[in-house]
C-alpha cells in the first residue's frame, strides 16, 4: 500500500480491482445474459481482442503500487477462460496483494478448485439462486441443475476453501419462495449466504422495480423462520449488511445495492476483458489501457492514465437511481458484477 493513496472526488480511496476475464458464460441467467439475446448466433469477443495474463499482471501490479490490496476475479464465468489457474499464480505473487478471490457459477470447480487452491487463490464465491432445480433451471436458461453447482461448491471445500460464499440474485415471483430454504442448507453446511438485490445493471434484462424484493422484506421473511440478529460491517466498502443466525451458528448478508446503495465507500474499479477500466458497476463509458499497454506505454504513463481516471470520479450510481440519464450501461456479463 501507498503511503498517499490516491482518491477519487468524495475522497473515496481505491483499493479493490474487479478483473473481468472473459464475457463468456455457460449459464443463461435471465437477469444477465438473458437467453433470448444470448443465443447460439450471439457473437462475443475474439480472443485477440482479450488482455492476455501477463497485461492482466501488469495491469495489477500497476494498481497495487496505488493501494490495490484486494482483486477478484470475474467473467462471465471466469473458468471459461483457459488455464485461469495461470493467471491466478501471477497475480498471487503481486507485491501488495492480500486478498486473491473470484466469482463463479461453480459448474467447472470439480476439475479446476484444486488448481485454483494451489495456484494461491484465497476465496471462492459461488453463484447459486436456489435449491429448487426447476427454480434454478429456469433462472439459468436451462443450462445447469442444481446438482452441478452443489458438486462445485463439494470440490472447492474438499480443495481447501472455505468458509465458501453463495450468491443469490432475488427476483420476485421467481425465486424468492425458496429463499428460506437456501439460508438453512447454507447455515447447516456452514456457507455464508448473501441474497442480492436484484439490480438494474445493463439494459438488456427487462429490469422492473417491482422484481425486486427490498433487503428489509428477505430479512424479515427469513427471519421469520430462522431468526437474525444485525452484525457490523466486517470492513467499510463491504456490499453486504450482515446478520448473524440468533443461535450463534453462521451467518448471511444482503446486498441491497437499490434500497440501500452503499457508494460511499465504494473502493472498487473494473477491469473489462478487453483492457478497459470502469468507475462504476454502471458505468456508460470506460477509459482504454489496451492500446497504451500495446503501444509499449512505460509504467509511468499508464500510472498516470489510472490516478488521472480515479481521481475525477464521482460515480454514486445507486444513490441516485431513477434521478439521472441513463444510456446505454456496460452489461454485468461483460463487467463481471
Ligand atoms: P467480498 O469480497 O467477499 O466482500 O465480496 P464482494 O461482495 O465484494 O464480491 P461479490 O462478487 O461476491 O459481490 C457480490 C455482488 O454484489 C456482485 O455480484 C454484485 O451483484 C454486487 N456488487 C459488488 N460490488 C458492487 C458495487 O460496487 N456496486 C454494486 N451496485 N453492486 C456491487
Ligand atoms: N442483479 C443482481 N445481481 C446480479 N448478478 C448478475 N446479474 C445481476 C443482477 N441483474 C450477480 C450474479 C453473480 C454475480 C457475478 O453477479 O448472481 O453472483
Ligand atoms: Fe453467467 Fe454469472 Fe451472468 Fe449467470 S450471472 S449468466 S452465471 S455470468
Ligand atoms: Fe460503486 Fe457504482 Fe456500485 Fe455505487 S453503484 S457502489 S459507485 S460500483
Amino acid at each position: 500500500m501507498t503511503d498517499h493513496p490516491v482518491v477519487d472526488r468524495f475522497n473515496r480511496p481505491l483499493r479493490d480491482l474487479r478483473i473481468s476475464v472473459t464475457d463468456r458464460c455457460n449459464f443463461r441467467c435471465s437477469y444477465c445474459m438473458p437467453e433470448e439475446i444470448f443465443g447460439e448466433r450471439y457473437r462475443f469477443l475474439a480472443r485477440e481482442k482479450l488482455l492476455t495474463f501477463e497485461e492482466i499482471t501488469r495491469v495489477a501490479t500497476l494498481m497495487a503500487a496505488q493501494g490495490v490490496s484486494k482483486l477478484r476475479l470475474t467473467g462471465g464465468e471466469p473458468l471459461m477462460r483457459k488455464d485461469l489457474e495461470v493467471l491466478v499464480g501471477m497475480l498471487a505473487k503481486v507485491t501488495g496483494i492480500q486478498d486473491l478471490a473470484m466469482t463463479t457459477n461453480g459448474y467447472f470447480l470439480p476439475e479446476k478448485a484444486v488448481a485454483l487452491r494451489d495456484a494461491g487463490l484465497k476465496r471462492i464465491t459461488v453463484s447459486l439462486d436456489s435449491l429448487d432445480n426447476a427454480t434454478f433451471r429456469a433462472l439459468n436458461g436451462g443450462k445447469s441443475d442444481v446438482d452441478d453447482v452443489l458438486r462445485g461448491i463439494d470440490a472447492a471445500v474438499d480443495a481447501g476453501f472455505g468458509p465458501i460464499k453463495i450468491n443469490a440474485v432475488v427476483k420476485r415471483g421467481v425465486n424468492d419462495h425458496t429463499m428460506v430454504d437456501l439460508a438453512r442448507w447454507c447455515k447447516d453446511n456452514g456457507h455464508i449466504l448473501r441474497f442480492i438485490e436484484y439490480m438494474d445493471v445493463g439494459t438488456r434484462n427487462g429490469w422492473r422495480m417491482d422484481h425486486v424484493v427490498p433487503a428489509d422484506e428477505i430479512v424479515e421473511r427469513v427471519g421469520a423462520e430462522l431468526p437474525l440478529v444485525p452484525l457490523d460491517r466486517s470492513y467499510d466498502s463491504e456490499t453486504a449488511l450482515r446478520f448473524g443466525f440468533a443461535d450463534g451458528v453462521g451467518e448471511i448478508g444482503v446486498i441491497a445495492s437499490v434500497t440501500r446503495p452503499f457508494c460511499g465507500a465504494c473502493s472498487r474499479l473494473r477491469l473489462s476483458p478487453e483492457g478497459q477500466i470502469y468507475t462504476c458497476l454502471f458505468a456508460i463509458h470506460g477509459v482504454d489501457l489496451r492500446d497504451p499497454l500495446r503501444a509499449g506505454a512505460s509504467g509511468a504513463e499508464l500510472t498516470h492514465l489510472i490516478q488521472s481516471v480515479w481521481r475525477a470520479r464521482t460515480d454514486r450510481y445507486s444513490e441516485l437511481r431513477g434521478r439521472v440519464d441513463e444510456g446505454e450501461k456496460i452489461e454485468m456479463y461483460y463487467i463481471g458484477g
